[in-house]
């Protein structure tokens, strides 16, 4: 797709061990359990191939070569399939095929979504995107075009935000702001997984950012915060009084395929929404529910 934006790379941290997804996680990243027939990592790659993105930069572990795997080309199933079921063949199609736009970069040990990042960092020469793929957004306009549209508003940091339960607002990165606009939030503050007495809105950050390349300065520090990890959250704050950070309510629903139940609810979400398989699982919910 052609865009006319600055913003042409994104960075998939994806080195983390899925432990709310044990023991599937074990052998399976949780970027490639499926919703429908398709892992939640393409589902991010489509989003991003909406808003212009042109290269993907995944960081991974040693262990999740997998991930990579899914985006080359498989001669040997191309092969078979074109014997067996040639249908088949626009199933693994050559719009699924990153090569030279994706470029991979291990993170040895998973000591944070920071650090994860920072990882990427000889890969960065201007503002870019960041993708959490087990934040899934269905939205009619890419979740990550509307994030790079306030960018282009605001030209500061951009970070992603929606309304959550109180009950829920711990689980969270938590922003604080001074007045917003529209859907925009002007931040004085974040804090990551709050109380619900010490959250100071019920904002909660969400997995889509606008970096500026400065993040790299900040998360170069490796300082250690909440949960002894290297956090975005705290870079970000960082840079408030110098970059300038906003909070954009993005238009969409989104699922935290993170957790069991919110995986559960993105997969029935998709297959009701599609017509292929709606009536057949309502009809299965139905008879569940006898
Ligand atoms: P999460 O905390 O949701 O992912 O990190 P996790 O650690 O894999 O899962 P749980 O919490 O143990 O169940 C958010 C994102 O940051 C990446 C994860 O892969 C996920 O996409 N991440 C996290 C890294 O790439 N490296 C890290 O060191 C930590």
């Amino acid at each position: 797709m052609n865009s006319s934006n600055e913003i042409k790379t994104v960075v998939f941290p994806v080195a983390g061990i899925g432990s709310r997804f044990l023991p599937v996680t074990k052998m399976v990243p949780k970027e490639l359990l499926p919703i429908l027939n398709r892992p939640l990592i393409e589902y991010a790659i489509n989003e991003a191939k909406e808003a212009g993105i042109e290269k993907f930069i995944f960081v991974i572990s040693p262990e999740k070569k997998s991930i990579i795997n899914y985006f080359k080309k498989d001669e040997k199933l191309e092969s078979i399939l074109r014997k067996k079921n040639p249908a088949l063949l626009e199933q693994v199609a050559n719009n699924l095929i990153l090569d030279d736009s994706l470029i991979e970069v291990i993170q040895e040990e998973p000591l944070g979504l920071g650090h994860a990042i920072w990882c990427a960092r000889d890969f960065i020469d201007g503002p870019f995107a960041v993708i959490l793929p087990d934040d899934l957004i269905i939205s009619k306009v890419s979740c990550i075009k509307q994030m790079i549209d306030a960018y282009e508003e605001h030209k500061s940091n951009v970070i992603a935000v929606q309304e959550v339960d109180t009950i829920d607002i711990s689980k969270y990165g938590v922003i604080n702001y001074s007045k917003n606009s529209k859907n925009f939030y002007f931040i004085e503050d974040m804090v990551e997984k709050p109380s619900i007495e010490e959250a100071p809105s019920n904002l909660a950050i969400i997995g889509r950012y606008i970096l500026m390349p400065n993040i790299m300065n900040a998360l170069s520090t490796k300082k250690v915060g909440y949960g002894g990890e290297i956090q975005l959250t705290d870079a970000i704050k960082s840079t408030i009084n110098n970059d300038g950070v906003v909070g954009y309510k993005f238009e969409g629903n989104r699922y935290d395929c993170g957790n069991i139940v919110g995986a559960l609810e993105a997969q029935l979400s998709v297959a009701i929404n599609n017509s292929k398989y709606r009536d057949q699982v309502i009809k299965i919910i139905n008879k569940s529910l006898k």
